[in-house]
């Protein structure tokens, strides 16, 4: 790490009481209040929380992308006032461009680095064949499913091969088999390249398989209701005790007892 100032603990990102108010209708409303994260260079952070908790808003602060009204993040030693190319946002809606091919789409991430164009075809097309997509490479996103969409997004934002991964519910329109399988691959690309990830997700199973926390958010406004540590190695087993117990101290934040579950958590 040779950019920003050099710290005094090893905290990577600081996000250091946030607070978000937005416009709606001429009112303002409070969406997200008082949020305070530390987080170490290689950690994988999950955010769980109930649909309108504020989990994108948090993510694009974080980014860049949104100014907060209160607090800032500081990315190695940096305040954040804009996106960095060190960090990588893969969105919500995928951010595809429906006139670029799959390959160009991919592309896109890597044109402003100093690969020759060669380099970018080459590296564009690894992360392709690691989403299986190698034969849908001339296709637009319209000719594609939505989970092949999802995707094209997922091999844009980990061929940049970022310090930083910010990734808001990025296995959402995936079967089973693609997440789990993306999931493991995810791992094995942040420890190769010790990324440092921020996932939002519905998906409790999710966030106890890839995180090493777990911040549990709750509503009106959008604040930090619980942190779960989990040390466990990884890959680990999802049928396992361990795995449970994290499932049902999770639910028990969310007050779910056997009841219908919200729409939102895929259990
Ligand atoms: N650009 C915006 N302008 C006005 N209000 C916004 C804007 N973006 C988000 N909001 C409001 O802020 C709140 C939090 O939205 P946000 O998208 O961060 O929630 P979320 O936790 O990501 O929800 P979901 O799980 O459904 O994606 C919501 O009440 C939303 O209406
Ligand atoms: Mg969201």
């Amino acid at each position: 790490m040779k950019w920003g100032e050099p710290m005094n603990n090893n905290s990577f990102i600081q996000v250091k009481n946030i607070t978000k108010r937005f416009k709606n209708n001429g009112k303002s409303e409070l969406v997200l209040e008082n949020i305070d994260i530390d987080i170490k260079k290689s950690d994988t952070i999950a955010i769980l929380g109930q649909s309108g908790c504020g989990k994108s808003t948090l993510l694009n602060i974080i980014g860049g992308f949104e100014p907060a009204n209160e607090g800032k993040v500081i990315l190695n030693g940096e305040e954040v006032t804009k996106p960095s190319r060190k960090s990588v946002m893969l969105f919500q809606n995928y951010g595809l461009l429906p006139w670029r091919s799959v390959l160009k789409n991919v592309e896109l991430g890597l044109e402003n680095s100093n690969l020759s164009p060669r380099e970018r075809r080459k590296q564009s097309l690894e992360y392709i064949k690691l989403v299986g997509l190698e034969d849908k490479i001339n296709r637009f996103p319209r000719q594609l499913s939505g989970g092949m969409q999802q995707r094209v997004a997922i091999a844009r934002a980990l061929a940049i091969e970022p310090d930083l991964l910010l990734m808001d519910e990025p296995f959402g329109a995936l079967d089973t088999f693609n997440r789990y399988y993306l999931q493991d691959e995810l791992l094995n690309i942040q420890q190769k390249a010790n990324t440092t990830i921020i996932i939002v997700t519905h998906d409790v199973d999710e966030a106890i398989y890839l995180a090493d926390r777990i911040i549990v958010m709750g509503k009106d406004p959008g604040h930090i209701q619980r942190e779960i540590p989990i040390k466990n190695y990884k890959p680990r087993d999802r049928s396992g005790d361990d795995f449970q117990y994290y499932r049902k101290l999770i639910l028990n934040e969310f007050q779910i007892n056997g009841a219908t579950p919200p729409m939102e958590f895929n259990i």
